[in-house]
């Protein structure tokens, strides 16, 4: 038996994780920033709201099968983008989207990955997302959003609410940057990670050395542990775009001929103007409580977004997603589908493919259980009656 078959929720894959990962790789993944109230209310506004049971009713019959962009998918959810899913296993973003393409929902690559977007295309099967950080010099993104497009990705997803920087003290605390910057504390942490230091780091070694952030373009692909002090600003980070406008959405919109997405919308009339842009579908998203610490949690800004969008492109919503049930609520409070971040990734953690896998198929039984007990058969019929006292009614 193999520790997955041990693993009965989300929490126990993340156990598995933590016990896997050296601290500064699970504590990065794990937590969120500053004094982690986005990512603790995220899970807590969650929580707080309840779903009615519907009962003496035909549940003989539930189906999870959803449209994401005119196209059917298993389930309404798609794999959020993450960049250290490659420092969670050995090529885990890869993992990542062979699991997805099993269970039959969409995989989105980040910008940060460590595998090539080519290898993904060729080899892992399914449907494909890139996600994008746009760099200073816009050229740069011009060129891996092309790339992209060359490589049949379905969707470009454009995230926008990284600001300045997250302040993850965590992580400064743990030794852990990208790039990764070795010392003392960092070394120990990896030496006492055996399994990890042979089976994700030595994976590496053997196949060419240092993870690298294989998707940047030419100047910004160092090696995990690149040479800071070699960047122009010093900076242990790519130099992102500060000043954006949305003449960059209309820029994207031209140069990539399949679906837009932006990703960190979280107000209304944010939304709108994407409408108006042509974009294909927002993702209310607070970066799974990594950014900004004094954001609301999505699904509190969901209805009213909604409301401002009224059909006119899709919505997905992600940050807190743990259960089934959580899906379910997204979906109630109006939602077209949900994205996975840490669910999966911890599945990832835990037993790369086999754990995302597991991660998924946990998330879809407990999302066909709930549905059951609110007596809806269908993920288009679930609606807003199904809240009790619904706190999110303004
Ligand atoms: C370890 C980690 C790395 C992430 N990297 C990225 C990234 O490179 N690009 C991005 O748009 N979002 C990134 N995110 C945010 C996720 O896409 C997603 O918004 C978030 O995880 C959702 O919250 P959840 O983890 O509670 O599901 C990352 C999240 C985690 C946990």
């Amino acid at each position: 038996m193999s520790q997955l078959d041990h693993c009965y929720n989300i929490a126990d894959l993340r156990n598995v994780a933590k016990k896997r990962l050296p601290r500064g790789v699970f504590d990065y993944i794990d937590k969120g920033t500053e004094d982690m109230m986005s990512l603790s209310n995220n899970l807590n506004v969650m929580r707080e709201i309840k779903l009615l049971n519907k009962v003496i009713t035909d549940i003989s019959d539930v189906k999870l099968d959803a449209n994401i962009f005119d196209r059917p998918a298993a389930m309404p959810l798609a794999i959020a983008p993450t960049g250290t899913a490659g420092l969670a296993w050995y090529e885990g973003e890869f993992e990542l989207a062979k699991a997805a393409a099993r269970a039959g929902v969409p995989f989105t690559l980040a910008t940060g990955s460590n595998t090539p977007m080519e290898k993904l295309a060729n080899e892992a099967g399914g449907r494909l997302w890139m996600q994008l950080y746009m760099w200073k010099e816009k050229d740069y993104s011009d060129e891996l959003v092309k790339k992209a497009a060359r490589n049949g990705f379905e969707a470009l997803l454009w995230t926008v609410d990284i600001g300045h920087g997250a302040n993850r003290e965590h992580n400064l605390r743990n030794g852990f940057a990208t790039p990764y910057v070795l010392n003392t504390k960092s070394l120990i942490d990896m030496l006492i990670h055996p399994v990890w230091l042979s089976c994700v780091m030595g994976r590496y070694f053997l196949n060419g050395g240092m993870p690298r952030h294989v998707n940047y373009p030419k100047g910004y692909q160092m090696p995990i542990t690149g040479n800071v002090s070699k960047l122009e600003d010093k900076k242990p980070t790519t130099k992102r775009a500060d000043k954006l406008s949305w003449d960059d959405v209309d820029r994207l919109r031209d140069i990539f001929p399949g679906k837009l997405l932006i990703k960190g919308i979280m107000r209304p009339d944010d939304a709108a103007e994407a409408i108006e842009h042509g974009v294909d579908g927002i993702v209310i998203s607070n970066h799974g409580g990594r950014n900004m610490d004094s954001a609301p949690a999505p699904v509190q800004v969901l209805p009213e977004i909604v409301r401002a969008v009224n059909g006119k492109m899709t919505v997905f919503v992600d940050s807190g997603i743990r259960r089934g049930s959580d899906i379910v609520k997204c979906l109630a409070l109006g939602a077209d589908a949900v994205l996975a971040g840490r669910a999966t990734l911890y599945g990832t953690a835990a037993g790369g493919e086999a754990g995302a896998v597991k991660a998924i198929s946990l998330l879809k039984d407990e999302m066909k259980r709930t549905m059951a007990y609110i007596g809806t058969q269908r993920v288009t019929e679930i609606d807003d009656d199904v809240i009790w006292n619904n706190p999110l009614n303004s």
